[in-house]
This record gives structure tokens, sequence and C-alpha cells, in this order.
């Protein structure tokens, strides 16, 4: 069965107040794009085209309104409602009909990755029957769900937001995993802090040893968009990219067209949409 993309951009971004009030968190701007196109771009690197977008009730028009119906990339969005933030793991279970057995990759709606090699490592989990999730060594383990390993390397637990870290690797927001996820999700229970927890379902497949857990070296940048500041150094970055090398990242119609998705004349159509700005003129130099 094809793989499928959930991307879960729900939450209240109370953290980023008084910037996410009336804006969803993942509809922030990242120098020049909407956060969520970075995540989109991560699913579409993978190869994956059929996409369920999960958001709070009132945020979905907004989302609808920038994103379409994802024909514009080559892709086709589903849309569902998580009424109130009950945990990542509860992402399958509201997937689960959209799902319908396949296997998914599930990426956070403010996860930004970037990276030479990216698109590869990608495309082998999308490809690949092992369920899988990348470690990123990061500062502030503390902060994420962080591995703990064996004396040999191998995966022994993973922990949600631990005062005392295993280790400096935290796990990012992209999942991979098989059909079985709204399954066993629907076994866990919501934790101390009333969620269903995506460290309890990643748990599930610890114990029968059927979890990969990937690390993703110093050559690729895992962001954060959890404060203010690291919004801002997150746009920063972006920008420092794009001027240094004139080239997009997370440009979701440059993707779309590297893959065939969409044609030159519906590239074409994109570049007149944004005809006023420097995202226009680049989509209109793809075509040269
Ligand atoms: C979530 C997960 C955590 C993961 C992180 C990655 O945390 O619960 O395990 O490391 O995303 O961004 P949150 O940021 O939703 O608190």
């Amino acid at each position: 069965m094809t793989r499928k993309g959930i991307i879960l951009a729900g939450g209240s971004g109370t953290r980023l107040y008084p910037i996410t009030m009336a804006v969803s968190k993942q509809l922030m701007p990242i120098y020049d794009k909407p956060m969520i196109f970075y995540p989109i771009s991560t699913l579409m690197l993978a190869g994956i085209r059929d996409i369920a977008v999960i958001t709070t009730p009132h945020d979905q028009a907004q989302f609808q309104h920038v994103l379409g119906d994802g024909s514009q990339w080559g892709l086709r969005f589903t849309w569902i409602v998580q009424d109130s933030p009950d945990g990542l793991a509860q992402a399958y279970l509201l997937a689960e009909d959209f799902l319908d057995g396949a296997p998914s990759a599930m990426v956070l709606g403010d996860n930004l990755f970037f990276g030479h090699g990216l698109t590869e490592i990608l495309k082998s989990a999308s490809v690949s029957d092992d369920n899988a999730v990348f470690g990123y060594q990061v500062r502030d383990p503390e902060r994420y769900g962080v591995i703990g390993f064996n004396p040999d390397g191998t995966v022994a637990e993973i922990t949600e937001k631990p005062s005392a870290p295993a280790s400096n690797f935290a796990v990012t927001g992209l999942y991979f995993l098989n059909g079985d996820a709204p399954e066993k999700a629907r076994t866990i229970t919501p934790s101390a802090r009333g969620e269903l927890e995506i460290a309890d379902l990643l748990a599930l497949y610890l114990k029968e040893e059927a979890l990969k857990v990937h690390k993703m070296g110093r050559g690729y940048a895992w962001l954060d968009t959890g404060t203010h500041a690291s919004l801002l150094d997150a746009g920063n970055f972006a920008r420092t990219l794009e001027n240094r090398q004139g080239l997009q990242t997370g440009c979701l119609e440059e993707i779309a067209f590297e893959q065939d998705w969409i044609t030159e004349s519906e590239l074409r159509d994109r570049a007149a949409l944004f005809a006023k700005n420097a995202y226009g003129d680049y989509l209109l130099r793809l075509l040269d």
C-alpha cells in the first residue's frame, strides 16, 4: 500500500502568544513562507502526495485558504479536525479512516528540516517497511522526547520531556509507522498531562523490536520554532540560505515541478500569483 502523509498542525500556540492569538503557529512566517510549507516539503521529498492536514476547528479555514486542495502542488489534502490537543498519538485515531490501513509518515506542523541528503533519507525511509524515527542531538533534550541507548548502542527507551535526560538525542517530529499505528494508538492511555503521548506509542513498537532510530548527523538542521527567538532564528536561517545560494528552501512548486507532479503551465500560473515579488521571480526562473 502506498504510504500516506499526516501533518499535525493543531495546538493552541500559547507559547508564542500574542503573535499566535489570531493566527495558528504553523501559519507564522519562516522568512517568506508560512511555516507549514516546510513539513509539507518534507513529505513531498519523501514522495508522498496523499496528505491529511490536522488542525484545530477554528484554524481550519485559514489553512484551507493558504493550502487549497493541494492540486497546485500535485498533492491531495484531506482535512481533519482535532477538537482539543489531546496528544500526538491521537492523530492516528483521527486519521484512521484516511489511512485505511496504509503506512504513514507523520510530521509535526512546526518541524523544519534542512540538509544535503535529506531527500535520500526521506525517500529510503518512505519505501522501507521499517518503522522509523530520527534522533537529533540538541543542547536542551529535556524539551523533547529523548532517546535512551543501551550500552551496545541500540535504543532502550524513549521518554517524553524527562527532567534527567538519558542522552542529548531528541526524537524529531517525523514518524514513519506501519498500518498498525491507529490500532496501537487505541491501546494507550492518557499520560499524567492528559495526552496520548507519541512516546507511549513508540514504546509499543520498541517492545516488539520493530522500531528503527536513525541518527541525523550534524550536516542536518532540525530547527525549533517553540519560542519567539527560535522562530526568528529559523526565519533568518532560511533567509541566509536563500540569499547566499539564490535557491529557495521549502519551495513546494519547485519540488512538485522537479518530480513532474505539475506541468510548466501550472508552474507559470503559480508564478503569476506572486508576480510582484522575489518568490514569483524564482518560480519563473525554474522554467528557464
Ligand atoms: C513533540 C513530541 C516530542 C518531540 C517533539 C518534536 O513535543 O511530544 O517527543 O520530540 O514534538 O518537535 P511538543 O513540541 O509537541 O511538546
